[in-house]
C-alpha cells in the first residue's frame, strides 16, 4: 500500500493555519506522528479519513485520489479517533456487529472477524459485558478492535493510549505493533515511548509543519553531540536552566545529575551522552 499526501493544507478559520502543505509516503509499517498540544496531528487525521475536507490538497491511495475514490478508498479505512463516544449499553460483541455494519462487512463475514478481534485484544472474557462498564484501558482495546474491522490497509489512530496506566498503555502497543505486517499504520501521539520502539518513521509535527522525519535513530542524530549529563550543586540549577533545556535530574548524594540539551557543552563538568527520542522530542518542543 502506497498512501501519499501531497500539498495538504488545512485552515478552519481565515488567518490560522493548523496544517501546512503537508506532504509525506506512507508504506507499510509503522509511523509515529509525534507532536504538541494543537500541532495538527488529529487535523491531518481527520482528513485522510475524510471526516474533515481539507482547504487545499490531496491524498492518493497507490496512486489513486481519495475524494474521487469515495467509498472504494473508505473501505482501505480504520479509525481510531481521539474524541470517541462510545455506547455505553451495547456490549462488546454488539458494538463490534454494529460498526461492521456501518462499515458494509456482512454479519457472515463479520463473525469470525469480530471472535478474533475480541481475542487478541484480550477482552474474550468481556465479550457479552456492557462497555459502560469497561475501564479506560478495555475501552481502549474494544476500539483498536473496532479499527480494524475488514482488515483495513490503512490504520489510523489518534492518540490511542491516552489515559491509559503504563501496564495498559505497553498492552496496547504490543497489539498495534503485532497488527502492523501488511499495513500502513499512523499513531498520533505526544507520547514518545508509546512509539519509540514500533516505529519504523517518525514524523515530528509542529504548527502544522514536519519539522524532522525519518528512522528513530536517523532522527536521534539531529541531537548528537547536543545532549549532556552535568553534575551541579543543587544552588547552580537555576543558572542551568537558563541556558539549556533540562531533560531530567536525578540526585547523586548532595548534588544533582541533570540531562541536559543544549547546542554548547555545558560549562559545568559533564559528559556527552546519546540522544533518545525524547531529547529530540524536547529540542524541537520544549522550551528554554
Ligand atoms: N474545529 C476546529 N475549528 C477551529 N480550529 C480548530 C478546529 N479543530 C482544530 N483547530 C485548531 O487547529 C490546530 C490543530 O489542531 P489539532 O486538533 O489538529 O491538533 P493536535 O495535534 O491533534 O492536538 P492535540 O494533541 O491536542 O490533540 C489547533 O490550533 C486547533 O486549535
Ligand atoms: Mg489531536
Amino acid at each position: 500500500m502506497l498512501l501519499q499526501i501531497n500539498d495538504l493544507t488545512k485552515r478552519y478559520v481565515k488567518g490560522k493555519t493548523a496544517l501546512n502543505k503537508f506532504n509525506y509516503e506512507f508504506t507499510d509499517g509503522i509511523y509515529g506522528l509525534l507532536g504538541p498540544n494543537g500541532a495538527g496531528k488529529s487535523t491531518l487525521m481527520n482528513i485522510i479519513t475524510q471526516n474533515l475536507a481539507p482547504t487545499s490538497g490531496e491524498v492518493l491511495a497507490d496512486g489513486k485520489n481519495a475524494a474521487e475514490s469515495g467509498r472504494e478508498y473508505r473501505k482501505l479505512l480504520g479509525f481510531m479517533p481521539q474524541q470517541q463516544a462510545l455506547y455505553p449499553d451495547f456490549t462488546l460483541t454488539r458494538f463490534l456487529y454494529y460498526m461492521a455494519a456501518l462499515k458494509g462487512i456482512s454479519k457472515k463475514e463479520a463473525a469470525p472477524q469480530i471472535e478474533d478481534l475480541i481475542e487478541r485484544v484480550n477482552l474474550s472474557e468481556h465479550s457479552r459485558s456492557k462497555l459502560g462498564g469497561f475501564s479506560g484501558g478495555m475501552r481502549q482495546r474494544a476500539l483498536l478492535a473496532q479499527a480494524l474491522l475488514g482488515d483495513p490497509k490503512i490504520v489510523i489512530l489518534d492518540e490511542p493510549t491516552a489515559g491509559l496506566d503504563p501496564k495498559e498503555r505497553i498492552r496496547l502497543r504490543n497489539l498495534i505493533a503485532e497488527t502492523a505486517f501488511d499495513k500502513i499504520v499512523i499513531i498520533a501521539t505526544h507520547v514518545v515511548p508509546d512509539i519509540e520502539f514500533i516505529a519504523k518513521e517518525v514524523l515530528l509535527l509542529k504548527d502544522g509543519e514536519i519539522v524532522g522525519s525519518g528512522a528513530p535513530t536517523e532522527l536521534c542524530g539531529g541531537v548528537s553531540g547536543k545532549v549532556f549529563e552535568v553534575i551541579i550543586e543543587q544552588d547552580r540549577l537555576p543558572e542551568l536552566q537558563k541556558n539549556a533545556l533540562i531533560a531530567n535530574i536525578t540526585h547523586e548524594g548532595e548534588r544533582l545529575c541533570v540531562r541536559v540539551i543544549c547546542d554548547d557543552a555545558p560549562e559545568a563538568e559533564h559528559r556527552a551522552v546519546s540522544p533518545t527520542l525524547e531529547d529530540l522530542y524536547l529540542y524541537h518542543f520544549g522550551e528554554y
